[in-house]
């Protein structure tokens, strides 16, 4: 099964959010003859556990439910810039191209910088890197064969040079120069007698890949100014770059300029804008980079690069096989449009919001749809095989994302040059986002994270009887707090990680008007992205400075090629969690859970109603995610990073094990941390809770394992007795 290369059956949707009267595209790739059958399901529990309550999904009547002809969709990874020639245009008979290479992954693999040639008949030329990883060009010609011409130099990564190539009609010859801090040379051959260059109706030029019916030869790293130059009176080959850029420009791409967005612009003659294709990363230090400037938008010009990976692929824009109008009358909740054929089945989830201002719950579920998005596709680096057997024993989800990388992975992985991907989008299939997908399957717990995780709190609201709505990210990016502001009490899942200004500003909009803000998870409100402003789907991380991070920006890339901020840590934009919460981002362990001690405070009459039912003084020792409500990752209450002076820690964690660590942004020296405390006094969970002069308040758990504790015996415990008697005080002030 691991050697498969694509799961039989897999769909998507085009977004993950709608409301009724909204319609969803589905698009579906089956490799299985025949027909599959689609359907519309609540989905109660996500937690393929048997010791819980399993995988719940109640199939509901919809109109679009029955069979569909099953057909098989590919996709194709790899970005790279695309400019179509227009039939009115010829490319000079001779020519010089020249780019500004960075690359960072010489492997063997020929890769190209510039090719131009036919998009069905293929390359007539091409200037890059051959197997050996020396710069090369490539001519195409009238016998079917290629004339290639290296350069006896191997090209160095990570390190800005030079490269060009050209035909010469009058000469016969090719040629290929380069040029960069160590080397520095050209050479020029003659085609052999009677050949001719092949002379298809050149129709397309690209840069980071090859032309042809499929784009191939993808190139890894960064381009800057790629250019084709009109050699009009052909004399002797020119041996210097110097020299070539003095020719007349035929094109010559930009891409300094218009950073946020997918077009390239040409500022030679004939406006040969290109189109960037799956996306590669803009707002890349250029060779002209010094440290100067630290971001793109005070000077795009040291920003003129653009950085290309073989692996890009964000977007399958796979063909929509049916068209669903969600229902007038459905209830706001999550969703999924299950796929079944044979023995597979693909269970796409899609949160219902209600009607646009008219909401029909006092509670408001706010899906960390940007955080699930961002960690589509994780393989992570403890994967291993002997977790199938688990997989198979619950009947879990099948697929995981780290057996198939060539489906994109997420913005915790490398791309195949190491470099970090801050992109991510679910305009592709994600295995982790589906119910019965297992995270961690070498732990003894359910080993859950994020959307299958936070269905231990809606399967928790269904179970105790709360009614409630369901709003994304999406909404509240885009909507503000007016799409929050009639709710009773908004409550967050497990790890709401991922926010734009806009949802923040939202958020704490509606608790300073009053709100009832819930917090129920850990290493929340931590990280800074933007929205693609062609594309909703599409997301940026730029993981900048300190924190808990899988990978490194490059040094000059913390700023936002989507919107111009600064990325990275709110902590570091002035909006550390604390002023929204009460607590942040403290400490990181493998996934084990421990439990809350109950502090002094807790036990005054101001909390009696928090605490009503409960005789215990330790809470949530038990749970499906890591046996405890208190792990993995914790947050703390900190009055330096913003935590309110007023604000009750009701309950603290402790007695965490030897694989909790502080968080790198705390720490100082080996010996000493920011708040100036030892750092084993900083691993802990503080449950807190405080109002506003408004009417607001919040109660916030700072640990990512809490919802994992609500399930256990049937619902009744410690930590559901807790919540319910928070969620009934809000409801009922
Ligand atoms: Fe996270």
């Amino acid at each position: 099964m691991a050697e498969l290369r694509y799961p039989p059956l897999l769909g998507y949707t085009n977004q993950l959010s709608a409301r009724p009267g909204e319609k969803v595209e589905v698009k579906v790739s089956s490799s299985i003859p025949g027909a599959y059958k689609a359907s519309m399901v609540r989905i109660i529990s996500a937690d393929p556990n048997p010791n819980g309550q399993g995988v719940v999904e109640e199939e509901i009547e919809s109109a679009f439910a029955g069979l569909y002809q099953a057909r098989f969709q590919d996709f194709h990874p790899g970005s790279y810039m695309l400019s179509k020639i227009p039939t009115s245009l010829n490319i000079p008979e001779s020519f010089y191209v020249s780019a500004k290479i960075w690359p960072t992954r010489v492997n063997g693999d020929p890769q190209s910088v510039v090719s131009i040639g036919s998009n069905s008949e293929g390359c007539v030329f091409q200037m890059g890197i051959d197997h050996n990883g020396c710069p090369e060009t490539i001519i195409a010609v009238d016998d079917g064969t290629q004339i290639n011409l290296a350069l006896p130099v191997e090209i160095q990564e990570r390190q800005w040079a030079t490269i060009w190539a050209g035909y010469n009609l009058k000469s016969q010859t090719i040629s290929v120069g380069f040029e960069s801090a160590y080397y520095k040379n050209s050479n020029s051959q003659s085609l052999s007698d009677g050949l001719k260059p092949k002379a298809p109706a050149v129709d397309s030029i690209i840069v980071a890949g090859v032309v042809g019916p499929e784009v191939s030869h993808h190139f890894n790293g960064k381009i800057e100014i790629p250019q084709i130059f009109s050699n009009e009176i052909p004399n002797e080959d020119l041996k210097e770059h110097e020299e070539i850029i003095k020719l007349p420009v035929f094109a010559s791409w930009d891409f300094s300029l218009s950073i946020s967005t997918t077009a390239a612009q040409d500022t030679g003659p004939h406006n040969l804008t290109g189109q960037l294709v799956n996306y590669p990363s803009r707002a890349m230090t250029s060779s002209s980079w010094n440290g100067t400037e630290m971001a793109w938008v005070h000077d795009p010009k040291q920003y003129a690069a653009i950085h290309f990976h073989d692996d890009d692929i964000y977007d399958f824009s796979w063909e929509t096989d049916f068209t669903i109008t969600l229902p007038a009358n459905l209830r706001s909740g999550v969703y999924g449009i299950k796929l079944s054929q044979d023995s597979y089945s693909d269970t796409i989830p899609l949160f219902v919001c209600p009607p646009k201002g008219n909401p029909s719950s006092k509670i408001c579920y706010l899906a960390s749809t940007f955080t699930y998005t961002i960690y589509g596709n994780h393989a992570r680096p403890d994967y291993r095989k002997s977790w199938l057997e688990k997989i198979a024993d619950w009947n879990a989800y099948d697929w995981n994302p780290a057996e198939f990388p060539h489906y994109g992975l997420s913005t915790y992985n490398f791309h195949t040059d190491r470099s970090g991907i801050c992109h991510a989008s679910y305009r592709r299939p994600l295995f982790n986002l589906r119910p019965g997908y297992i995270t961690f399957g070498a732990n003894s717990c359910s080993g859950l994270r994020h959307f299958q995780a936070d269905s231990h709190l809606t399967s928790w609201m269904e179970h105790m009887g709360y009614e409630f709505d369901v709003i994304t990210d999406y909404e509240l990016h885009n909507e503000g707090m007016d799409v929050l502001s009639s709710y009773a009490l908004v409550v967050t899942g497990s790890h709401p990680e991922y926010h734009t200004k806009a949802t923040l500003d939202a958020l704490q909009g509606y608790r300073d008007a009053g709100g009832k803000l819930v917090y129920l998870g850990g290493n929340g409100f931590y990280w800074r992205v933007a929205v693609h402003p062609e594309n909703p789907a599409l997301i940026e991380i730029r993981r900048a400075e300190g924190g808990i991070r899988a990978w490194a920006a490059e040094p000059g890339e913390y700023y936002n090629a989507f919107d111009g901020n600064y990325g990275g840590l709110w902590r570091r934009s002035g909006r550390p969690p604390q002023l929204l919460a009460g607590v942040g981002f403290s400490a990181q362990g493998q996934f084990y859970g421990s439990y809350y001690r109950r502090t002094k405070p807790s036990y005054s009459k101001f909390f009696a109603w928090m605490f009503e039912g409960i005789d215990d003084d330790m809470l949530g020792d038990f749970g499906f995610s890591g046996g405890g409500a208190a792990g993995f990752e914790l947050d703390r209450y900190d009055q330096r990073l913003g935590s309110p002076k007023d604000a009750i820690v009701v309950a603290s964690s402790e007695n965490h094990n030897s694989t909790f660590v502080l968080v790198p942004e705390e720490h100082l020296t080996h010996l000493t941390t920011l708040p100036g405390v030892p750092s084993k006094d900083l691993i802990r969970a503080d449950m807190t809770y405080f109002e506003n002069d408004a009417g607001g308040a919040v109660f916030s758990t700072g640990s990512i394992t809490f919802c994992g504790s609500l399930p256990i015996n049937n619902f009744d415990n410690n930590i559901s007795k807790l919540l319910s008697n928070v969620f009934n005080h809000f409801l009922n002030p």
